[in-house]
């Protein structure tokens, strides 16, 4: 299957991927944690994308469109994948149409998580992240790891992520709003959106999207 997640941030994308690649045995494909991986190694193209990213800015299409196209062609993903973070807005989903079309694949659905503005701030402010595997996410109240500052799933240490911080989630909550969104009509007028609302136990939302997919 080839799915696309969307959300505003904080919604819970990274939390869910984790459980539905699993599930459907397909990669989970993070453009966020691509980004954050090419950071802590210090490549161009973290340096290229680490201002944009703090200040919750979008990274430039033209570094983001190529990074997500070299990992969808890896030999891990040439039986579906779940995308989290990418397309971001219209341009990019226009690109992953056409790279799509041009091996004769297609979209089985997008999966909107909806969730409110006030809870998504909520989450976002007590949200630890692995430093070995930004897929591995906690949070302080609704999901504490077993020790303080120690991930459950590999004892890496668990820190805040520079865009947590006031500024950067207003801002990443616009740039949400003006340039994320418009993906949502985008694939309503494909008849690919399936709108999950996302409050409530992580499992049973994982359980809603999974009965949304096998319909
Ligand atoms: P990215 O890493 O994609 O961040 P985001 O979209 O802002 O989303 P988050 O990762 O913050 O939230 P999430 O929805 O994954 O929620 P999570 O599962 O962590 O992108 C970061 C930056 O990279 C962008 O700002 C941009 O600069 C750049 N970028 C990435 N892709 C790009 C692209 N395509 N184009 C251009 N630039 C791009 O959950 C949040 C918290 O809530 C956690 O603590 C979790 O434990 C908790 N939680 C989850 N589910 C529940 C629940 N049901 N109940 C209670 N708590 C919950
Ligand atoms: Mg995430």
């Amino acid at each position: 299957m080839r799915i696309v997640l969307v959300g505003p941030p904080g919604a819970g994308k990274g939390t869910q991927a984790a459980f539905l690649a699993k599930n459907l045995s397909i990669p989970h494909i993070s453009t966020g944690d691509l980004f954050r991986a090419n950071i802590s190694q210090n490549t161009e193209l973290g340096r290229r994308a680490k201002a944009y990213m703090d200040a919750g800015d979008l990274v430039p299409d033209e570094v983001t469109i190529d990074m997500a196209k070299d990992r969808m062609e890896q030999p891990d993903a040439a039986n579906g994948f779940l995308l989290d973070g990418f397309p971001r807005n219209v341009s990019q989903a226009e690109a992953l149409d056409v790279m799509l079309q041009a091996e004769g694949m297609k979209l089985d659905a997008v999966l909107d998580l909806e969730v409110e503005e006030d809870e998504v701030v909520k989450r976002l402010a007590g949200r630890r992240t692995c430093r070995n595997d930004g897929s591995h996410v906690f949070h302080v109240v609704y999901a504490p790891p077993k020790t303080e500052g120690v991930c459950d799933v590999c004892g890496g240490e668990l820190y805040v992520r520079e865009d947590q911080s006031e500024d950067a989630v207003r801002n990443r909550l616009d740039v949400y709003h003006t340039q994320t969104e418009p993906i949502i009509d985008y694939y309503k007028a494909q008849g690919l959106l399936v709108t999950i609302p996302a409050l409530g136990e992580v499992q049973e939302i994982t359980k809603r999207a999974m009965d949304a997919l096998n319909k």
